[in-house]
């Protein structure tokens, strides 16, 4: 391929010190240069209503879709809360979902980052979104998984590694969902 794949990085928390967006960009400064990954916001979206599905939806649902649409692929990395998917990213997906018919996630590789400062690394949040992607045909990378435990102590406040391993496994992983882009889009 003569261009890096385009990735759209969508965060699943809205907080401006998320550990999940410093694990984000962490994930950023790794990849192979194969994939160019982006954030794409999902909190400026108006919550999923039918009613607002007419001729002309929210600007912000029409950008988003047309946004995802257009990329080779999505990386998620959220957060858990009570145990499932923070409500701003399920509405992200409900939002790029309809029209019905006209999903930009059919089909579309992704995999799922999950980040906790406790012990079991949002797997909760991890395989419910799993369970959306499934019905969305969203072919979601099986393995290496990624429960990231104890994110609030694996970076300095300037965003840096404290330790090696958790660079080394972040890197693992983000060239591991680079072959698997390339894979199922060849
Ligand atoms: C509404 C809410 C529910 C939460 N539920 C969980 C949970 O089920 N599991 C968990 O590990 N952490 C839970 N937390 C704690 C979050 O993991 C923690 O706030 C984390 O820092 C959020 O991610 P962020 O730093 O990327 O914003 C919850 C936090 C909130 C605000």
């Amino acid at each position: 391929m003569d261009r890096p794949m385009d990735v759209c990085v969508l965060v699943g928390s809205l907080r401006k010190a998320s550990f999940n967006g410093i694990l984000a960009n962490a994930l950023i400064s790794l990849a192979p240069s194969s994939i160019k990954l982006d954030i794409v916001g999902v909190g400026q979206l108006p919550l999923y209503n039918e009613d607002l599905e007419t001729a002309a939806p929210p600007a912000p649902w029409t950008a988003f879709r047309q946004r995802v649409k257009a990329a080779d692929a999505v990386l998620f990395v959220t957060p858990e809360y009570n145990r499932s998917v923070p409500a701003a990213l399920k509405n992200a997906l409900d939002v790029g979902s309809r029209p019905y018919g006209s999903s930009v996630w059919d089909r579309k590789p992704a995999a799922i980052v999950s980040g906790s400062p406790g012990a079991i690394g949002a797997f909760g949040a991890n395989h419910h979104l799993r369970q959306s992607l499934v019905f969305l045909n969203v072919p979601t990378m099986q393995q290496p998984e990624a429960y990231v435990s104890h994110v609030d102590k694996l970076f300095d406040e300037t965003g840096e590694f404290v330790s090696d391993g958790t660079r080394k496994f972040l890197q693992g992983f983000i060239q591991a969902f680079a072959n698997w882009v390339e894979r199922v889009r060849s």
